[in-house]
């Protein structure tokens, strides 16, 4: 009979085989939160990486593109701001700003083509921020990962919203714009070292998104007749100086 092993080899034969768990854990634990490798996904695999368990990465889509975004855990995480974009595709979210109940959707429906163009900007922000997981099957991606008509129809209509914008910067540029200053005791204030303020509303697709955006712009004496001016509320005809 073999005499029975000492203490000490029955202690270091223990020490190597806790060490060893202890590896496999890590290694477990490792291949769990480190970012999948980029793949097609449906929405109910997604819900999982909603970061609510902490083995798993966190995950969001937009447009249909899945990122991994837990280095972002502070944002993302429970507790987080926006930890409601975890684990689904809210795109309408992003220009929506509301992140309760139907809010929550991928679909873009009557957004304005600037508005789309803001989405897939945030798009872009992910693309250079998180690391690219690859792309949720449904409204922007079929089956085989082919981009769909829906995902089309919104880049094109993003294009159009760029150029829109692109545009408006333009002519905006040949209007000098007011001067304004806001202070907790004065409030706002707009004045022109030349011409007289007005409020001139910016072009867009406002019948869509039933917004009106206006800007403040200085006018000379014999430009206050064009159409689309606006005086401000409580403000002369001819004063430099208006409060908002
Ligand atoms: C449509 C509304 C909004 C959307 C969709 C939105 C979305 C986001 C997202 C996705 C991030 C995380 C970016 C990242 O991954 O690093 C972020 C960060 C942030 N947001 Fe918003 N946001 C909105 C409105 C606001 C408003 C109104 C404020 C402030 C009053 C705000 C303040 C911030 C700040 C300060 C951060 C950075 C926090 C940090 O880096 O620690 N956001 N936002
Ligand atoms: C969030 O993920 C956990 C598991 O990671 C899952 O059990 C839970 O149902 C998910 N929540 C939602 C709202 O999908
Ligand atoms: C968010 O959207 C839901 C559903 O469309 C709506 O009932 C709710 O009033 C909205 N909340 C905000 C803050 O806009």
């Amino acid at each position: 009979m073999a005499p029975p092993p000492s203490l000490k080899a029955i202690s270091s034969f223990l020490l190597v085989l806790g060490f060893l768990s202890a590896m496999v854990a890590l290694l477990y634990q490792y291949s769990l939160t480190r970012s999948p490798k980029p793949r097609l996904w449906t929405a109910d695999e997604l819900a999982l990486y909603n970061g609510t368990d902490e083995g798993l990465p966190i995950l969001l889509s937009i447009l249909g593109s899945v990122f991994d975004v837990t280095k972002g855990k502070s944002h993302y995480g429970p507790g987080g701001g926006y930890h409601q974009f975890s684990g689904r595709d809210a795109s309408r979210a992003f220009i929506s700003g509301n992140f309760t109940g139907d809010g929550l959707t991928d679909s873009l429906q009557g957004l304005s083509s600037e508005q789309v163009n803001s989405v897939v900007n945030w798009r872009k922000f992910y693309t250079e921020r998180y690391i690219f997981v690859g792309k949720l099957v449904g409204r922007y991606y079929d089956q085989e990962g082919n981009p769909t008509k829906y995902l089309k129809g919104v880049e094109t209509k993003a294009k159009r919203g760029a150029q829109l914008l692109e545009k408006q910067k333009n002519e905006e540029s040949k209007i000098p714009a007011c001067n304004s200053r806001w202070s907790q005791s004065e409030g706002g204030k707009v004045w022109c070292d030349e011409g007289y303020p007005r409020l001139m509303r910016r072009p867009g697709d406002i019948a869509l998104t039933g917004q009106i955006s206006q800007r403040c712009v200085c006018m000379k004496e014999e430009e206050l007749t064009k159409p689309g001016l606006e005086v401000y509320k409580g403000c002369d005809y001819l004063s430099t100086s208006c409060v908002v």
